[in-house]
């Protein structure tokens, strides 16, 4: 069955329902996602429509439900449209973004507090974790960022994308997104030992080891790429720690 065919007989399978994007109505199929429902009405994203997979944070949305005073927030590529939500997108949030020259930094606490000094306007009321869309618990980063405790505050951010919705309903104006993302950085440079097997790779890059191969790719047409990709040798699921490919070339 052609694709077109399985979308017709997906809607047609579907209930229609009522939703309002930016104030205005529109039926839509209830098994959308908020992004396809978007698109379904005629909108069509020519910047900014993300990856689509709830990892870039650039479909972040607010909408409201019928009878609610609370807004609620998700991600219009992994939330389902609901009968009568109101909803807009909220592509960009003009947060304050401190500028720093990453180099000349050297990973103190103390740098972050006064590239954000921000930070200690925080009051703990967690709206930033009540509205945030991957269950990241922001205040807690941001607890952890004042104590000075940068790699917790990477440690509790890790599945951050950068949606900006925390900042959207802060009341002290911090831009929470921004901070644990400068804590990542620290923590990734400064706080965490060097991976030693990764200076190996890096030096073998330099003298050149994977040139001759990669040139060899680069030259070669797409029917030669898709053969070495289907016939490549990969790990057995099953395989153990101690499991090295017979190809042993490029390691
Ligand atoms: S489009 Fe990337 S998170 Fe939704």
């Amino acid at each position: 069955m052609s694709t077109q065919a399985e979308e017709t007989k997906t809607e047609t399978a579907s209930k229609m329902i009522p939703i309002y994007i930016m104030g205005k109505q529109y039926e839509v199929p209830d098994s959308l996602t908020i992004m396809k429902a978007i698109e379904y009405a005629g909108y069509k994203y020519i910047r900014g429509c993300g990856c689509r997979g709830g990892v870039c944070g650039a479909c972040a949305t607010v909408y409201r439900k019928p009878g609610e005073y609370k807004i609620r927030t998700g991600l219009a590529c992994q939330t389902v449209v609901e009968p009568e939500m109101y909803l807009t997108q909220l592509p960009f949030y003009p947060a304050n973004r401190a500028t720093y020259d990453f180099e000349a930094l050297e990973g103190t606490p103390e740098e972050v507090f006064s590239l954000y000094p921000e930070l200690f306007r925080c009051v703990a009321c967690n709206a930033c974790t009540k509205v945030c869309p991957m269950d990241v618990e922001v205040m807690d980063f941001i607890a952890a960022v004042k104590r000075g405790d940068l790699a917790e505050a990477a440690r509790i951010s890790f599945d951050c994308i950068q949606c900006g919705l925390c900042a959207s309903r802060c009341m002290g104006e911090l831009p929470q997104y921004h901070i644990g993302q400068l804590a990542r950085r620290i923590t990734g440079r400064y706080l965490t030992p060097a991976a030693e097997h990764l200076k190996t790779m890096v030096a073998n890059i330099e003298a050149g080891r994977f040139s001759k191969g990669l040139e060899e790719l680069k030259a070669s047409d797409e029917d030669t790429l898709k053969k070495v990709y289907t016939e490549r040798e990969m790990e057995p699921a099953t395989a153990g720690e101690d499991w090295t490919p017979k190809e042993a070339a490029y390691l």
